[in-house]
């Protein structure tokens, strides 16, 4: 359960895995995290140095959905994260043990890792009624959350609710939910949205953090630049469409059958900043659009409330909307400007800091 001596270069070539696997694999996992291909050696060199590092996952006000994800992460897979780059020590819905003796194990593996171990949480944290809404073993999730944080390096917010809130936080909010980042400051936080989150973004920022003991560069709201700094729009295949004015109207016309763009239906994807138009799902097969329903923009905060998912951003037809130049307006204020900027910062070494 404790952090073990051995390193991930040891215990990697114990199972006959040598440096050039090592850097195979760096050069994949930078080029995911958008930095610059020299930085591979050195990527591969510290993880060779590095211990397994400890993380303790509390899940609140949540459904499940986020850890799925993380069993889904193909790159690495779940069991390389758990067995070689992560110390996976406390997680409820994984482990095997239950009430008094789950809670023991949670003391000892941060008693263990003590300003070591990164807390991932998932689920929104309920304030209302003094947290009563969401309890595990009798305690409510905020006084979890601000006990555990104390001895924590960093924090992951996993998904849409622990980010922002997410879908309990969806008007009237009935049980006063928030995201981490409303409980918690003085802690290097990274939100990571998404309902779920696209699992190589979680297994990226866990692999940079183990390579170079800190998170990623992050943009304003605490996302992974790398990851979050364009929208879907910015990467959208559909959009060659959108430039020359064709749009599905309806998802069974002649417009959907040829694959033109979604705006019209609903497509929430320019003013959504994800991942999921490049690095998709299930290994890359595909990803919403792709399947033919608009982006919901589930990466967003209070995406619940942003207008029905089938009525366009612009409330009707596209043409106005692309005449005022709106959706590249949105992508430069909130992603290009920020890739720009990811990317100049990654023309240079992470700094040294945590
Ligand atoms: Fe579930 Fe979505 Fe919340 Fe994750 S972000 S816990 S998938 S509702
Ligand atoms: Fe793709 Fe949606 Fe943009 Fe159309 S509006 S190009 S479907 S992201
Ligand atoms: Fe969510 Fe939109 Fe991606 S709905 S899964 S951010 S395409």
């Amino acid at each position: 359960m404790t952090q073990d001596a051995e390193t991930l270069g040891t215990m990697l070539a114990r199972r006959g895995f040598g440096r050039r696997s090592l850097l195979k694999f760096a050069i994949v996992m930078t080029s995911s995290l958008a930095l610059p291909p020299s930085l591979a050696p050195v990527m591969a060199d510290n993880l060779a140095k590095a211990k397994r590092q400890s993380v303790i996952w509390l899940s609140f006000q949540e459904c499940t959905g986020c850890l799925e994800t993380l069993l889904r992460s193909s790159a690495p897979t779940i069991d390389a994260l758990i067995f070689d780059f992560i110390s996976l020590d406390y997680q409820e819905a994984l482990m095997a043990s239950a009430g008094a003796a789950a809670e023991l194990t949670l003391r000892q593996a941060v008693a263990a890792n003590q300003g070591e171990y990164l807390l991932a949480i998932d689920g929104s944290v309920p304030l209302k009624d003094g947290g009563v809404y969401s309890l595990t073993g009798g305690r409510s999730n905020v006084s979890m959350l601000e006990e555990f944080a104390v001895g924590a390096k960093a924090i992951l917010a996993i998904g849409t609710c622990a980010a922002y809130g997410g879908i309990p936080k969806a008007h009237p909010n009935p049980t006063g939910a928030v995201g981490v980042e409303d409980v918690i400051s003085g802690k290097p936080i990274v939100n990571i949205p998404g309902c779920p989150p696209v699992p190589e973004v979680l297994s990226g920022v866990l692999v940079y953090f183990v390579s170079f003991g800190r998170l990623p560069d992050l943009d304003d709201r605490k996302r992974p630049l790398a990851y979050f700094g364009t929208t879907i729009h910015d990467q959208c295949y559909r959009r060659p469409f959108y430039d020359q004015g064709k749009f599905a109207k309806s998802f069974d016309d002649e417009g959907a059958r040829q694959g033109w763009c979604l705006f019209e239906l609903g497509c929430k994807g320019p003013t959504t900043h994800n991942a999921c138009a490049s690095l998709k799902w299930n290994n890359g097969t595909s990803f919403p659009i792709e399947s033919g329903h608009g982006c919901i923009g589930c990466s967003e905060p209070d995406f619940w409330d942003q207008g029905g998912f089938y009525t366009s951003l612009a409330g009707g037809s596209a043409a106005g909307w692309r005449n005022a130049g709106i959706a590249a307006a949105v992508g430069l204020a909130g992603g290009a400007a920020a890739a720009l900027s990811a990317r100049s910062k990654s023309s240079r070494p992470p700094e040294d800091k945590p």
